[in-house]
């Protein structure tokens, strides 16, 4: 990579954001495609989201990911908005322009495109689509998966009056909310199982289910990916379940990310192992 006067810079912004793998997935795609930019990390401190976003705009940045604790700030400031962004209140992807800039969120398509990459079959897979969680990364997947006409998907959250929120949004015909206490009898019959909860992230609470009620086909999906396989996933596993990690997920909304600022669709799954790569070094 040579960076050069005219190289355009693009980051990922948060707090903390040292951890961040998005430098490696996007500077990876930007070498593959040979264009003249760089990504970097930006750590910003929390009293100062928005002139920070003022001043790397007026600096030239071109685009930015979002991520904890702005995505919300971000919707928020942003000039315009995707409809997907204004609908959940998130923004996980900035487009720069002189008058200021564009919010998306690509974490919900993110999710559509990792399975399309990584269990092609999916789509095909009758059964409900149980969906366990309702904060940001599940409102997120919930959108997304009517967007693209899924029915017969089921919510649940251990507070359900969160999951009741979540489900309003939606017409009712295609998404339902279930409470905690029914989890359990409702993975029999599911074709897909997403933990879109924070349980399982390193130093958190474990998500344990009785996983041999799942039918055999069951994809049992989980947003997190360090730890590499969680709990959720370890139990999945044990059973011979087909079992798909977070890591996805960063990549598909990373994938959507650039293209949007680059106007071409990366490769995934070069993506995906460059990350995995990366996290075995
Ligand atoms: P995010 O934006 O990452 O989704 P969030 O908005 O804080 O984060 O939501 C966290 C989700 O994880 C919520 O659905 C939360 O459930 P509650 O709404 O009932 O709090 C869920 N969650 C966190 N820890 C959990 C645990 N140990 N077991 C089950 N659900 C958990």
């Amino acid at each position: 990579m040579k960076i050069t006067a005219s190289t355009q810079l693009y980051a990922v912004l948060g707090n903390p954001v040292r951890q961040s793998l998005s430098p490696v997935l996007q500077n990876g795609w930007i070498n593959e495609h040979g264009f003249d930019a760089v990504y970097t990390a930006i750590t910003i401190k929390q009293e100062n989201f928005e002139t920070a976003l003022l001043g790397l705009h007026q600096c030239g940045l071109m685009g930015a990911n979002v991520t904890m604790p702005f995505k919300e700030r971000a919707a928020a400031y942003a000039y315009a908005l995707s409809e997907r962004a204004a609908a959940t209140s998130s923004v996980n992807c900035l487009t720069f322009h002189d008058s200021g800039f564009i919010g998306n969120s690509t974490d919900g398509d993110g999710f559509v495109a990792d399975l399309d990459a990584r269990a092609p079959n999916w789509r095909e897979m009758s059964g409900t689509t149980l969906v366990i969680g309702a904060g940001g990364a599940a409102r997120a997947i919930l959108y997304a998966l009517v967007d693209m006409g899924r029915t017969n998907i089921a919510v649940v959250n251990r507070d359900r009056k969160r999951a009741d929120e979540a489900v309003s949004l939606h017409p009712a015909d295609s998404v339902k909310s279930i409470d905690w206490s029914a989890l359990s009898e409702h993975l029999s019959g599911a074709s897909l199982v997403v933990n879109a909860t924070s349980a399982g992230f390193k130093g958190q609470n474990d998500l344990s289910l009785d996983m041999s009620q799942t039918d055999p086909d069951c994809i049992i999906y989980d947003t997190i990916y360090a730890p590499k396989e969680t709990l959720f996933l370890l139990d999945a596993r044990q059973h011979r379940r087909r079992t798909l990690n977070g890591l996805g997920m960063l990549v598909g909304q990373g994938a959507l990310a650039f293209e949007h600022w680059f106007g071409v669709r990366p490769d995934l799954m070069k993506g995906l192992a460059r990350l995995e790569a990366e996290l075995s070094s």
